[in-house]
Parts: structure tokens; sequence; C-alpha cells
């Protein structure tokens, strides 16, 4: 049973690596928290506008024009200061003097373990927003920003496909995901890779160099690698050295996509999700819920423990792996 408080003023974030779809969010939380006749604060800079006050008054206006727009309106950080007691003690006194009762907080797995921490020292309901590329969190099917992340990176390797079937070249593609491989994986199904390094597989540089080799044989003559940045192989430019240490005679390139799958307009798909998470945050916060984050699962929206979507691993499907080399074969 949750205990309903009742709550006259929210606070709304982004924290963390900013996603496509955050705004989207920002938007769905004021609207709908202003539907429901509360008033919505705008925190600005994630957990370190927290600690410093940079705080504002947001009406239905403020988030007009934004819902198309990659980035976040709210700004976002990786704060240090919130780490400690110290901040978190000075971030509570910026919420007390700014009379805000709950917080709904958009991000990843930080942002979430920083609500969990915050929760456990003072009586502010906080309530998650999952939006990360990543999509690495449990309780959820999807994060904001990894549909939009996803295309952005499988429409950049379609452009490298070009020149590396007109040179017939072998590319070393890099793409985002510290710890989780979903975007690789997909990134890798959606473009047509032979071969994709992943967090969480075993990856042998022979096991591709045999596979090459025998491209080559077959006259399939230009090749895409896909590399999760966190794969426990190497970065993309180790890989390639390491290849052309066994064999030399691929004429290969590396290509890093970086940041660019963080920016960019939001999906269809993305802004129909985090319009749905925002939504669905303010509706948990007037319930009287706390400590948890909004989340899709099988089309429905559910709530998930701060602790759970922390700590659980959402694994990636071994079956999406073998298809993927099946597929490329
Ligand atoms: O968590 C999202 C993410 O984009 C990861 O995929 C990536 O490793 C990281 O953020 C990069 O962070 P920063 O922008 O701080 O370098």
């Amino acid at each position: 049973m949750t205990m309903k408080k009742k709550i006259k003023r929210i606070g709304v974030f982004t924290s963390g690596g900013d996603a496509p779809g955050m705004n989207a969010a920002v938007r769905a939380v004021v609207r709908t928290g202003i539907y429901h006749g509360l008033q919505v604060y705008g925190i600005y800079h994630g957990y370190q506008g927290m600690i410093t006050g940079e705080i504002k008054k947001l009406e239905k206006k403020d988030v007009a024009n934004i819902l198309h727009r990659g980035g976040t309106m709210l700004k976002t950080s990786r704060s240090m200061e919130f780490m400690t007691p110290a901040g978190r003690k000075r971030a509570y006194a910026q919420l007390k003097k700014h009379k805000i009762d709950a917080c709904i907080a958009i991000g990843g797995n930080g942002t979430f373990t920083g609500g969990l921490v915050f929760e456990g020292e003072y009586d502010i309901p906080f309530i998650g927003v999952p939006g990360t590329i990543d999509n690495d969190i449990f309780g959820t099917d999807y994060t904001i920003g990894y549909d939009t992340a996803i295309n952005t990176a499988v429409e950049a390797i379609d452009r490298i496909r070009d020149t590396a079937d007109s040179h017939n070249r072998l590319f070393f593609i890099e793409v985002m995901g510290r710890h989780a491989g979903y975007i690789a994986l997909n990134t890798g199904i959606g473009s047509g890779a032979v071969y994709t390094f992943l967090p969480e597989t075993k990856n042998e540089i022979e096991d591709l160099v045999k596979f090459l080799e025998n491209a080559h044989r077959r006259n399939k003559l230009f090749n895409l690698v896909i590399i999760a940045e966190g794969n426990k192989t190497g970065n993309a430019m180790k890989i390639s050295k390491k290849i052309k240490k066994i064999n030399d005679k691929f004429d290969s390139r590396v290509t890093i996509i970086g940041h660019l799958q963080r920016g960019g307009s939001p999906s269809a798909m993305d802004r129909v999700l985090a319009s749905r998470f925002g939504y669905a945050a303010v509706n948990a916060l007037i319930e009287g819920e706390k400590n948890k984050a909004v989340g899709l699962f099988d089309g429905n929206i559910l709530l998930t423990p701060f602790d759970q979507a922390i700590n659980k691993t959402k694994s990636i499907d071994p079956d999406l792996v073998r298809m993927a080399e099946i597929l490329a074969m």
C-alpha cells in the first residue's frame, strides 16, 4: 500500500547523457502536471542545478515547440557533488526553498541511483523516467532515445556501406554502449554487419579473421564490422590493428560514430514513448508512488522499484545474437 501525500509542486530534471526525446518527456510532465493543478518547476543542469538552485517555474508555453527537438531544454550534467552527503544536503535545501515536494528524474542508471540515495535521506518522493540511448535499464523494453540512436547509426552506416562497396574495403564502425550491446547488436542487424563485438559476448579476433578470409574466397570483398565501445576486446582502432597484424591483405578503415548518435530530432517512436513516460510519471506521483521508475513492458506502462531498475540486468537476447551471426553468412 502506498501512502498518498498531497503533492502541489513538482520538480522535473534531466540528468546524465542526453537522449533524443527527453524534451518530449519534459513537455508531457509539464502539461500533465498543469492539467492536474500542480505547479511544475524545471531544475536545470540535472542534480548540479538542484544543488545550485537553478530552478524555474515552467508554464505550458515554456514547453511549446520542443517535442521534435533533440538534446534537453533543461540541460544536463553528471554531478560529482551530488554523490557527496554535503551536495545532497544543499540540493535538499534548494528543493525546500522552492517548496518542491516531489521530483521526476529523467535519465539513466546514475540518475536513478542519485534518486534512490536521496530518497533514503530526505522525504522527497522521486519517480524516474528512463532516458538513455543505451537501452540498458531493467524494467522497460525501451528507453527514450534508443530508437532514434539506432536509426541514426544505421543511416550513417548505409553511407559507409556505399563507399565500402565501391572500394572493396573492410570497415570497423564503433558505436556507443559502455555496458550494454543493444545499440551495437541492433545496429549490426539493421545495417547488415558481418560481425559485432558486444560487451556481453566473448569475441575472438581469430574467428573474425577466418570469417573475413572465407568471405574474400567467396568474393565478398566489402565487409562491415560493428564494435560496441564497451566490448572487452578493445576499441575499433585497436581491433583493426590486431587484425592487420594477423592478415594485412584487408584494406580497412575505422569510423567512430560517437556523439552523432546522441543528437538529432527524436523518431516518432521516441516522441510517443517519452510522452507516455512523462504522463505516467506525473500520474504515479499523484497516486502516491515513489522510488520507482516508469517503463514499458509488452506495450503497457509499469513501475519498477529503483533498486531493481538499477541493479538488475536487462540481458540481450542470445537468440538475437545467434540470428545476427546466421544472417551474416
Ligand atoms: O550513457 C549514454 C552514453 O551515450 C554512452 O553510450 C556513452 O558511453 C556515454 O554516454 C558517453 O558519455 P559522455 O557524453 O559523457 O562522454
